[in-house]
């Protein structure tokens, strides 16, 4: 089976990119960071604060979690594709991602979610964790500023109003947090391919992913 991974920090492009990589290369988008959403939506539903640890981590273990060939997301049967995308959410996501026994339940989840299928799979640790050994490994990155103007735009697409400064102050936190997590960090390696598309179109930087992907096909 055909993986495709990709890392990178919040706002860097990696769910456009996998989108676009998903309908051109026909290959099935696994959202993981959906799946850290959907503990976080859980813990909300069910009034769990983050000091909660003990009930956050059999929570993780007994929701029903599925994405499907549309990118949808259910929690426990419900769809939830535009409810894990709230400020609330938003706001708790990365210290519950942080919770090592959460990861184990999450990253079980995801290689299972990709058995059977060519995939792209976006997040923070498929390169690292996940999928090691993935044909192809990249890091997409782009500067604080770009990244806090694209998450702005999406936020506009999708009706969630946050201000220039709360989505600076929760992509910074994010940032520090995701990079400095016991299991599972956003880290630079060699052999991921590095792409920083700051001053790059989305479609600039989908040819560049789509040019690594196709070349190596024709060469073998
Ligand atoms: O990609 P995203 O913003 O939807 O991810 C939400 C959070 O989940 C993010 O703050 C970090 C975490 N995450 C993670 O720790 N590992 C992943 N593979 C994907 C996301």
């Amino acid at each position: 089976m055909k993986i495709v991974a990709i890392d990178g920090p919040a706002g860097s492009g990696k769910g456009t990119i996998a989108s676009i990589l998903a309908k051109k290369l026909n290959l099935v988008n696994i959202d993981t960071g959906a799946t850290y959403r959907c503990v976080a939506l859980a813990c909300l539903k069910n009034n769990l604060s983050l000091n909660n640890q003990d009930e956050i981590i059999k929570l993780s273990s007994e929701i029903d979690i599925k994405i499907d060939l549309n990118n949808k997301v259910y929690l426990n049967g419900e769809d939830v594709t535009d409810e894990i995308r709230s400020k609330e959410v938003t706001n708790i996501v990365s210290p519950i991602s942080s919770i090592v026994e959460v990861r184990k339940n999450m990253v079980d989840l995801q290689r299972k979610m990709a058995s059977n299928y060519d995939v792209v799979m976006e997040g923070r640790d498929i390169t690292t964790v996940v999928f090691p050994n993935a044909q192809y490994k990249f890091y997409l990155d782009a500067s604080l500023e770009e990244r806090v103007k694209r998450r702005i735009k999406q936020n506009k697409e999708k009706g969630i109003d946050m201000s220039y400064d709360e989505v600076l102050e929760n992509i910074k936190a994010r940032d520090y947090n995701d990079s400095h997590k016991e299991v599972g960090s956003l880290t630079r390696t060699d052999d991921q391919i590095y792409i920083d598309s700051t001053n790059m179109t989305i479609e600039e930087v989908a040819h560049e992913f789509i040019k690594v992907i196709e070349g190596d096909n024709n060469e073998s």
